[in-house]
């Protein structure tokens, strides 16, 4: 089973996590169902950018974004070539990932600046 490296997220789990991931669900799925509540405001609809992640390791062997997400990834906080929308990036069967979820998305980054 292919496992997911959470690197620490002061909020969302500060020690950082390691989790057994189930390929062909997303990555937002993944994490939520292992405890780590990262934001998906439009219910995993591609239609925020709370659920932004980057994939720090394993980003080649993600499906391709569609146009849609990275239209909406232009608008993510911090963004970086290995971001994605969680929700829309499936895990693959045989790849680790090691995921970065960014310190602000872009609500707390309204409410913050
Ligand atoms: Fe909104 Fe992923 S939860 S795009």
């Amino acid at each position: 089973m292919p496992q997911i490296v959470v690197l620490p997220h002061v909020e969302l789990c500060p020690e950082g996590a390691v989790i057994d991931a189930v390929p062909g669900k997303s990555i937002c799925d993944n994490l939520l169902d292992n405890g780590i509540e990262i934001e998906h405001a439009c219910e995993k609809s591609c239609a925020c950018t709370t659920c932004h992640v980057i994939v720090r390791e394993g980003f080649a062997a993600l499906t391709p974004s569609e146009e849609d997400e990275d239209d909406l990834l232009d608008k993510a906080w911090g963004l970086e070539p290995a971001s994605r929308l969680s929700c829309q990036a499936v895990m693959p069967d045989d790849q680790d990932l090691v995921v970065e979820i960014p310190r602000y998305s872009i609500n707390h980054a309204k409410e913050n600046h």
